[in-house]
């Protein structure tokens, strides 16, 4: 059977192991969407991960989502990003950038900007902001004819991803943000091409993924979905039938990899993942549920056919997280009031397991 700790071709890319850290928000970029020092050394403490995918970024400055998040849309957050991928790369190790948009799921203290989204419905409950949290405000819907403008602030963020020496990108399609509020049937009410019948509202996402793969190659391009989510208040009508329709139309790409969030029914998951011709990372848990990816989670999903897991949580408490994991040795806690703290306790403070007499 396949285990963690085998090689996989991934694209261009040879990984070490199986384990890939999850894209997580840490909300510590300095002004202006810059990544920092910290984050270098941050990224560069995880570098045994097969993979790492970094938090995501936004391609806009409209696409922003939450405070002290970096950005990939000016040349100085590429300058900036070129450090954290420098001290990933001298460390051994890969790194994928996520992109993330979030649509309606923002905040004009954040952006100066009124949000974005499909339609004018806004996200449910607060959101981020220097302020403090918010009623996600009502979004602005986008015209037809400025919906390629966001399609291709993605494709043009990867490009800075790769100039910024990042391997690759993930498409954040995920988690209730703008890929995901097209293809939900409740933040998508449009009746353009856009909305309406499945086949419209996988086509935002569609074009995001031709553009992306346009700029930087399918083998450089991944993305990750939440099927049947509800973050931000999304709902999805016909989970099986819009998911199973967006990989057929994606399976042209030639993509890196799908990265699936456990958020329907396995019997839907596994549907989806005979349906994937390609690479699939498995995030094997609710995100944000009380249970965090584990060894047997992540062998449970080896099993049932993905290449990769992918581990959040576990990898911010446990830099050494793939050796842990191959020792068997216990993992530490994580402390959630750090997740979003800013600063580098709780980001740089959790040690490789250190051995005691
Ligand atoms: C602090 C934190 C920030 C997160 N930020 C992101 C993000 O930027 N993009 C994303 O796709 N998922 C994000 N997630 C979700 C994780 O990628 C992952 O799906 C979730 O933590 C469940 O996996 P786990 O049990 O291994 O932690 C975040 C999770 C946490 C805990």
């Amino acid at each position: 059977m396949t285990s963690l700790f085998d090689r996989y071709r991934l694209g261009g890319l040879d990984l070490p192991n199986r384990v890939v850290m999850a894209p997580m928000s840490r909300v510590r970029a300095a002004a202006g969407g810059l990544a920092t020092a910290s984050m270098a050394t941050y990224y560069a403490q995880r570098a045994t991960a097969g993979l790492i995918i970094s938090e995501g970024a936004q391609p806009s400055l409209v696409g922003q989502s939450n405070p002290g998040t970096p950005g990939l849309h000016t040349d100085e957050q590429v300058a900036a990003w070129r450090t954290v991928t420098d001290a990933v790369h001298v460390n051994g190790g890969r790194i994928f950038a996520q992109i993330m948009h979030g649509g309606r799921v923002s905040h004009p203290d954040t952006t100066g900007f009124q949000p974005v989204g499909p339609s004018a419905v806004p996200a449910t409950g607060d959101v981020f902001t220097p302020n403090g949290p918010k009623p996600a405000p009502v979004p602005r819907a986008l015209d037809t004819a400025e919906v390629p403008d966001h399609v291709r602030s993605y494709a043009d963020a990867a490009r800075r991803a790769v100039d910024a020496g990042f391997d690759g990108v993930e498409l954040h399609g995920a988690n209730g943000y703008l890929i995901s509020q097209f293809l939900s049937s409740n933040a998508n009410l449009r009746t353009d091409s856009y909305g309406g019948p499945i086949t419209n509202r996988i086509r935002f996402a569609v074009e995001v993924v031709a553009a992306t793969v346009d700029a930087v190659g399918g083998a450089r391009t991944g993305i990750r979905l939440s099927p049947g989510g509800t973050f931000w208040g999304v709902e999805e009508t016909d989970v099986p039938e819009l998911y199973a329709a967006l990989l057929a139309e994606l399976a042209r790409f030639d993509l890196a990899y799908v990265h699936l969030e456990a958020t329907a029914d396995e019997e839907v998951l596994i549907g989806l993942r005979r349906a994937w011709p390609g690479t699939l990372i498995m995030n094997p848990v609710m995100p944000l549920g009380p249970k965090q990816t584990d060894r047997t989670t992540a062998d449970h999903w080896l099993g049932l056919g993905a290449e990769l897991i992918s581990f959040g949580r576990s990898f911010i408490a446990n830099p050494d997280l793939v050796e842990r994991l191959r020792t068997g040795l216990p993992l530490a806690p994580v402390d959630p009031d750090t997740y979003y703290q800013g600063g580098d306790a709780g980001y740089l403070t959790y040690s490789a397991y250190q051995h005691t007499a």
